[in-house]
């Protein structure tokens, strides 16, 4: 018993003494850099000089430190001095520092092509490049015109210690993106860091950046999917290896779109750091419309806030564009409940995904369909392996297509009713084409002049304009 003990003592002393080392070293190079600049023959105003590199080196150790608590290993997140084991990560220290040991290095981007800026923010500058062997993918790199690198050289006028400034920016977003890895965070393929200190390249799976104002224009399912996605990321950020993460920095640009699906891209701004507190009062969440107060618990720390804060933005910046507007009636109940419940923060993360989970069972199987008329499709004739030609097609919203009618229904049941409550549709065809949910993509049409054969495709014509169903 005593010798387990005695053994925990010695590991977490040696644990101990291992992080100091770490931060010593870290001391002394930032101690090192800075004699380095201090013997630079000095001109004139030396005295502002002296405090801008002062400054400087701070700032360079301060990013620096905030990077250490993100190299321990996942069973170590609670604690800074992890009672017993070696838990340093030195892999991952050496991976980020000198870029070893990821898939992709320094060399795989040799022969590259650029071929489009894909986007650029405060801090970095992506572009679009075909590697050698021709896969596409996303440089993220110093952005040399951004407000960040701006401001540090307007500050300290040392734009090479500015972009190593900067690029520790990169540095913390690498080790968050393999701290972080989940199918809603853009994947990482490695990076560079070059011969020159202060130049990282990070090489990320290339998608297109969040169209807000398209994404407002595309059919339910689709924005549907969006914000299905944003809480399922937000679900993993608020119980992750490094505890409950909240994104600092949360606005639509930090997210792009890869094959439909939704990814955060901009990580360098998440936190898990606790909020401490002595009262309820010191645990307030301010935005700009809206003021929570949350509960201080008995740990001291403000309960939930970096979850609720990630609910309260994905409401205000996704779930208000993108979830109520055309949402299926037999799912409405259930959309408004979800808009009162995150945008009053009543709900916690867990509950947030459990209902839109289910609300994408319901979808999928149809259940939320339960009030249409059984016998719809009994004025309907069905020819299989058929499609047709000679279309007099109609335009209706929100289309799958701009120069038809096509939308996605559960069921040829689903299309019948949606055919008899439009005026002009006599027919419809399902090509067996499926959206993300498995629902089928429908063409409605006013008339056709022929039929043609085409497997896994059936043309569905309304028997009689006389025997009608009325529109429900
Ligand atoms: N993997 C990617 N594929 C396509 N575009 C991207 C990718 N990553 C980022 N972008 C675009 O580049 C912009 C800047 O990247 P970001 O990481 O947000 O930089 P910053 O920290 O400066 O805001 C983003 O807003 C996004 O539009
Ligand atoms: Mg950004």
């Amino acid at each position: 018993m005593s010798s387990t003990v005695g053994k925990s003592l010695r590991a977490a002393a040696l644990l101990s003494f291992v992080v100091l080392s770490i931060l010593v070293s870290l001391l002394i190079s930032s101690v090192h850099h800075f004699g380095a600049n201090m013997s630079k023959p000095s001109s004139c105003g030396e005295g502002d000089e002296y405090d801008e590199e002062l400054a400087l080196n701070y700032q360079l150790m301060q990013r620096r430190q905030e990077i250490i608590p993100l190299i321990f290993r996942p069973e170590d997140k609670k604690s800074i001095f992890p009672a017993h084991g070696s838990s340093w990560d030195l892999n991952m220290w050496r991976e980020i520092t000198r870029g070893s040991g990821d898939p992709m290095g320094c060399g795989a981007l040799q022969d590259m092509q650029a071929v489009e800026v894909l986007g650029s923010g405060y801090t970095k500058l992506v572009v679009k490049v075909t590697l050698a062997g021709g896969e596409d993918v996303a440089l993220k790199m110093v952005n040399e015109q951004g407000i960040d690198m701006g401001k540090c050289v307007e500050d300290f006028k040392d734009p090479h210690g500015c972009r190593q400034l900067v690029s520790y920016k990169l540095s913390k977003e690498v080790a968050l993106l393999h701290r972080l890895q989940h199918p809603n965070v853009i994947k990482f393929k490695g990076h560079c860091v070059g011969e020159a200190a202060g130049r990282v390249t990070v090489i990320l799976e290339q998608g297109n950046p969040l169209q807000m104002i398209q994404l407002l224009q595309s059919p339910w399912e689709d924005r549907f999917r969006v914000c299905l996605d944003l809480v399922r990321l937000l679900h993993f950020l608020s119980q992750s290896p490094l505890g409950s993460v909240a994104l600092l920095d949360f606005q639509p640009r930090q997210f792009v779109m890869v094959s439909g699906e939704l990814k955060l891209t901009d990580l360098d701004d998440a936190s898990a750091a606790e909020t401490t507190c002595w009262s309820d009062g010191d645990c307030s969440l301010q935005f700009p419309h809206r003021n929570f107060t949350l509960s201080c618990s008995s740990r001291g720390v403000c309960e939930g806030l970096n979850e609720k804060m990630n609910i309260y933005n994905a409401y205000r910046y996704f779930f208000t564009y993108l979830l109520p507007h055309q949402a299926p009636p037999g799912l409405t109940h259930l959309v408004d409940h979800i808009m009162n419940a995150t945008g009053e923060l009543k709900a916690n993360m867990n509950e947030t995904l459990e209902t839109f989970e289910h609300i994408l069972h319901l979808y999928q199987s149809g259940l939320h369909l339960d009030n249409m008329p059984p016998s719809l499709l009994a004025d309907y004739s069905v020819m299989s392996n058929m499609t047709t030609s000679g279309n007099a097609e109609y335009r209706c919203w929100p289309s799958y297509s701009q120069h038809g009618c096509v939308l996605s229904v559960h069921s040829a049941r689903e299309a019948a009713y949606i055919c008899n409550s439009h005026s002009q549709c006599s027919s419809f065809t399902l090509s067996g084409q499926k959206t993300w949910t498995g629902h089928l993509l429908a063409s409605f049409r006013s008339s056709f002049s022929q039929l043609v054969p085409e497997q896994t495709s059936e043309v569905y014509v309304k028997k009689s304009r006389a025997l009608e169903t009325p529109a429900l």
